[in-house]
């Protein structure tokens, strides 16, 4: 290599004049020549690298043009001590390049985003330098590329699934860099050789590169699946939480031997789950038996073009991967049809268009617990292609499948800016699952309790009438044109949007005729008193516990909280004995305090609030007067407050959290 690398260089004593005239008579790719020199000239060079400014660029070192020196088609300067990073305006102007080696130097900075000029380009090589930051969009831009070699890097940010574009992409090395997340479904014919290892992604290995060797993805955070060991079991036990599964590696060796017991234990329980997924598995496949061999098979060349398909016939239910091929044949045995028909994903509203996957799809995601409630437990799962869901997995549900199926289409009719509906449902004897979108921003309880204390940005007075505002539309929404009753109303089943507090959503609603007895709300506090007993919730009792929420984001307490247990009452009764021993003030959030000229609000709020919880269902507004209510307060403010200026609190100029 050193001597590779040393032949390369032309290391010439005097300096030449760049701009002095070319000797050579023959023709010269100007323009190219320039770019060379600003390039090289930019750059701090160890060995100096020196291009003799008397000769034809094409006869520089490194340098390859055509056959009549009009362009310069390749540039290759491996291991020659490049060092810094490289200037604007320089390689990407070379725009016949066919194939740029600059590997084994020491550039750093970003990899320069004008290479997705180069359209020409087909070889790329920048391993083993000191590049940093993502992968540059633009270069999925490069179709004719062949190779890319980025390894051995300081890389950082996702592989990109765009990278599919590179349509004859033979060699993809991305290893020994510092990539992250989860691998995408990179599926590209022509791909040989393929390498990510060492990197810090995770998730499970996607069918598509499956058929690379383990040492094509060794090295790496938590990637699983074949070919390297397993994935966890999608659904874990409780007891066993997905960072308690740890691959033994060198560094823990030194440990002490607690550390190996607790591996041992942890290893058997994996291997219990490994081998309870797989009878769950063979069950599944016997009962799918011709319909899932044939659909396997297709599946790998036809995965955009299901979701084409499943858009355009925009059914209740989808058969993903299935071509029209493997469907004449799955036509021959209509019982496994039938079987088939009776266990799949089922798609339900807008979920056909929005997504497709099957079940097998989503078994084969990564999960993590988003949270236990008493309806199921909710996972966040993260697809091949990396479309993210929740699931929620339903435990001791008592509805047969008439009505599962019914109150299911139903629900996923129920769409709108403030309510989070079912996408897809599966029901079997064993299994009752629900699909439904992820939505990043997290929860209103998590924002308005989360990481109290110091550095942290409170959730604003503006903020906290938006969401409750929203949540109280959503609400309506489901009782007066969708006659459902919500059933489980807290601060963790109103989701947020990124960016836009008035979309918030009102999420696990209408599930509790699937129970009987209805479950509770968990956690305690939110349950109007009646339905401590009948166990029957109702629009009533809906309103009740939609003034308890009303009472959390103005106390800024959560209605479980320590301090109200230990006096052994709940929120509602806690207000009423502050505000009748006339403390009003003591009553709101501390953080609130900081807004000036909310006093007013606040009350009327509070007023509202109080109203919802009465105890005497029957004196409870309805909740579309509720919100006529709440908008009251805001319309009202608006106008004093001249026209709205939506993200800064008029009071304080301080913005709001959140917008
Ligand atoms: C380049 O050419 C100039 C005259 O045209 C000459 O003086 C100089 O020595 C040459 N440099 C080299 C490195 O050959
Ligand atoms: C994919 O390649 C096509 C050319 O084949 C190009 O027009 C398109 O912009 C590329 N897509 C992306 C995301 O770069
Ligand atoms: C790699 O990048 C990180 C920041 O992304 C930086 O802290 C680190 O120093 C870099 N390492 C090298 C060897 O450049
Ligand atoms: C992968 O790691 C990222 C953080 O690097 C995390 O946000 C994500 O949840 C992880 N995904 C899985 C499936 O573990
Ligand atoms: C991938 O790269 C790693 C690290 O350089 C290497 O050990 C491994 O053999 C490579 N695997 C393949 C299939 O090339």
């Amino acid at each position: 290599m050193a001597l590779l690398a040393l032949a390369v260089l032309i290391l010439l004593a005097g300096s030449g004049d760049p701009s002095s005239p070319v000797r050579a008579a023959r023709s010269e790719p100007t323009q190219d020549r320039a770019s060379l020199l600003a390039f090289m000239g930019g750059l701090r060079h160890e060995p100096r690298v020196q291009w003799d400014a008397n000769a034809s660029a094409c006869e520089w070192a490194g340098v390859r043009c055509d056959s009549g020196r009009t362009a310069v088609l390749e540039l290759r300067l491996p291991g020659v001590g490049l060092l810094g990073s490289v200037v604007a305006d320089t390689l990407g102007r070379i725009s016949g390049l066919r194939a740029l080696s600059l590997r084994s130097n020491r550039l750093s900075g970003p990899i320069p985003a004008e290479l997705a000029d180069l359209a020409q380009l087909k070889r790329l090589f920048l391993q083993d330098n000191l590049f940093s930051g993502v992968i540059p969009p633009g270069l999925v831009g490069l179709t004719l590329l062949h190779r890319l070699d980025l390894s051995s890097n300081n890389l950082t940010g996702p592989v990109p699934f765009a990278l599919n574009n590179l349509t004859r992409l033979k060699g993809l090395f991305l290893e020994n860099n510092h990539l992250s997340g989860s691998l995408p479904s990179i599926s590209i014919a022509s791909l040989k050789y393929f390498n990510v290892s060492n990197n810090e992604l995770n998730g499970s290995v996607p069918r598509s590169l499956e058929g690379f060797p383990a040492s094509s993805f060794v090295g790496n955070l938590d990637l699983c699946g074949a070919p390297l060991p397993p994935c966890e079991p999608f659904f874990p036990s409780p007891s066993a939480a997905p960072a308690a599964i740890e691959v033994p590696t060198k560094r823990s060796s030194k440990r002490l031997s607690t550390a190996a017991i607790v591996g041992i234990i942890v290893a058997s329980i994996v291997v219990f789950l490994v081998l309870l997924l797989l009878v769950v598995c063979l069950f599944f496949r016997l009962r799918r038996k011709g319909a899932f061999r044939t659909k396997e098979k297709s599946a790998k060349g036809s995965e955009s073009g299901t979701r084409a398909t499943a858009a355009a016939t925009g059914g209740r239910s989808i058969e993903t991967g299935m071509t029209s091929s493997s469907k004449d044949e799955m036509s021959g045995s209509a019982s496994a049809l039938v079987e088939a028909e009776r266990n799949k994903l089922v798609f339900v509203g807008s979920g056909a268009a929005e997504y497709s996957f099957d079940l097998e799809d989503l078994l084969r995601a990564s999960a993590e617990v988003l949270g236990k409630g008493t309806m199921g437990t909710s996972y966040k799962a993260v697809l091949e292609e990396g479309t993210i869901v929740v699931v929620k997995r339903l435990k001791d549900v008592t509805a047969a499948k008439p009505e599962f199926d019914a109150l299911m289409h139903t629900l996923g009719l129920t769409e709108r800016p403030n309510l989070v509906a079912p996408r897809a449902y599966y029901y079997s004897t064993d299994e009752k699952l629900l699909v439904l979108d992820f939505l990043p921003a997290g929860s209103l309880s998590s924002l308005l309790h989360g990481s109290r204390g110091a550095g942290r940005s409170p959730l604003g007075w503006e903020s906290r009438m938006r969401v409750a505002l929203a949540a109280g539309r959503g609400l309506a929404h489901l009782h007066t044109t969708a006659q459902l009753v919500h059933g489980n109303i807290k601060a963790s089943n109103v989701l947020l949007r990124a960016g836009d507090l008035d979309s918030a959503a009102f999420s696990d609603f209408a599930l509790h005729p699937l129970f009987h007895p209805a479950p509770r709300i968990r956690p305690a506090g939110y349950q109007a008193p009646e339905v401590l007993e009948t166990r029957r919730p109702t629009f009533k009792s809906d309103v009740y516990s939609f003034g308890v929420l009303l009472l959390e984001l103005l106390t800024g307490k959560a209605p479980n909280q320590a301090s109200l247990n230990e006096e052994g009452i709940d929120l509602p009764r806690w207000v009423q004995s502050v505000v009748r021993e006339e403390w009003t003030a003591e009553v709101f959030d501390a953080e609130l305090m900081r807004y000036a000229d909310i006093e007013e609000e606040m009350v009327q709020l509070l007023q509202i609030a109080m109203a919802c919880v009465s105890a005497v269902p029957d004196s409870r507004p309805d909740i579309a007067e509720v919100v006529r209510m709440m908008e009251q307060i805001t319309d009202r403010t608006e106008g004093n407050d001249g026209p709205k200026s939506s993200q800064v609190d008029p009071a304080t100029g301080a913005g709001d959290v959140g917008n």
